[in-house]
C-alpha cells in the first residue's frame, strides 16, 4: 500500500519531545523525509536519530521558533537538506504559567503570546514563502489547544494565544487557499507528554480538572494527535482547509 506522505518533505517544530516528536515519527513512517526542529539540541537530535534508526530519513535543525532569523534559517536548511518543502506542522510552544488575570505579570503574558502564537505566525510566514515559490501548493498544520475553545479560568494567556492560533489558521487558509496551500489546526485535549507532566507539577491546581477532561476517561497519547496531522497533511485531505480538528477523547463535548 502506498504510504500517505510518500515523496513529501516535511518540517516539524518542537519535534524534540511529546506531540512534536510523535508527529515527526509519523511523518517518517508514512514516507516523508523529515526536518526535525527544536531549540533543545539533545532531544531534537535524538528524534532525528530515532527516525533514522527506524529506517526513515531525517535531519535535525536547531531553531528557536520565536526568533525570526532562526525560523528563516530553519526553513532554508529544510530546503537545502531535501530540496523542497511540502508539509509542515508547527507544534512548538511553551506554556508560561497560570493564575488570575489581576495577579498575572505583563511579562509572562507577553512571553506566552510570543512562545505560543507569534512563533506559529513566524513559521507560517516562512513556510508559505517557500511553498509559494515552489508553486505546487502544500499543507500546514498548526497545533492549537482545547484551552482555546471556551473560557478557561486562570489560564487566560495560553488560552488567548491558542485562540489566536485558531483565527491565524483560518485567516491564513483564506489567504493562500487559491494557491493550493491548505492550512488547518489540530486542537489536542489532554495528552500525556513531558510538557504536560511538567505543567501538572508546576500548576497542581489545574491538574485535577485536566485529568478528567475527556469523556473517554483517559489521557490521550501523542501518536493520536500525530495520526490526525498526517491525515490533514496528506492528499486524502485535499479539499480540507481552514479547519480546527479537536483530538481530545470528547473533551470539547463534555
Ligand atoms: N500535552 C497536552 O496535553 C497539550 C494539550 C493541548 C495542546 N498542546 C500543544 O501541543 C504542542 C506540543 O505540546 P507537548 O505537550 O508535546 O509539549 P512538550 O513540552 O512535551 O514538547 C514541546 C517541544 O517543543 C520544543 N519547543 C518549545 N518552544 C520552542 C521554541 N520556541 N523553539 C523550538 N522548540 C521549542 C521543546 O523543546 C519541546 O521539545 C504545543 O503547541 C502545546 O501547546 C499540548
Amino acid at each position: 500500500m502506498t504510504k500517505l506522505l510518500a515523496n513529501k518533505v516535511g518540517l516539524v517544530t518542537g519535534a524534540g519531545g511529546g506531540i512534536g516528536r510523535a508527529i515527526a515519527e509519523a511523518f517518517a513512517r508514512e514516507g516523508a523525509k523529515v526536518v526535525v526542529a527544536d531549540f533543545n539540541e539533545e532531544t531534537g537530535a535524538e528524534t532525528a536519530q530515532l527516525i533514522r534508526d527506524a529506517g526513515g530519513e531525517a535531519v535535525f535543525v536547531r531553531a528557536d521558533v520565536s526568533d525570526e532569523a532562526q525560523v528563516k534559517a530553519m526553513v532554508e536548511q529544510a530546503v537545502k537538506s531535501f530540496g523542497r518543502l511540502d508539509i509542515a506542522c508547527n507544534s512548538a510552544a511553551v506554556s508560561r504559567g497560570s493564575g488570575p488575570i489581576h495577579k498575572f505579570e505583563r511579562k509572562v503574558f507577553d512571553d506566552t503570546l510570543e512562545m505560543c502564537l507569534t512563533n506559529s505566525w513566524l513559521c507560517l510566514k516562512h513556510e508559505v514563502e517557500v511553498m509559494l515559490a515552489q508553486g505546487e501548493g502544500g499543507s500546514i498544520v498548526n497545533i492549537s489547544s482545547n484551552a482555546s475553545l471556551r473560557g478557561q479560568a486562570n489560564n487566560t494567556a495560553y488560552a488567548a494565544a491558542k485562540g489566536g492560533v485558531n483565527i491565524l489558521t483560518k485567516s491564513a487558509a483564506a489567504e493562500y487557499g487559491g494557491k493550493g496551500i491548505r492550512i488547518n489546526a489540530v486542537s489536542p485535549g489532554v495528552i500525556r507528554t513531558p510538557g504536560l507532566e511538567k505543567y501538572f507539577e508546576e500548576q497542581p491546581q489545574m491538574a485535577a480538572g485536566l485529568k478528567s477532561a475527556a469523556v473517554m476517561n483517559r489521557l490521550g497519547e501523542p501518536v493520536e494527535i500525530a495520526e490526525a496531522v498526517v491525515f490533514l497533511c496528506s492528499d486524502r485531505a485535499s479539499f480540507i482547509t481552514g479547519q480546527l480538528l479537536s483530538v481530545d477523547g470528547g473533551g470539547a463535548v463534555r
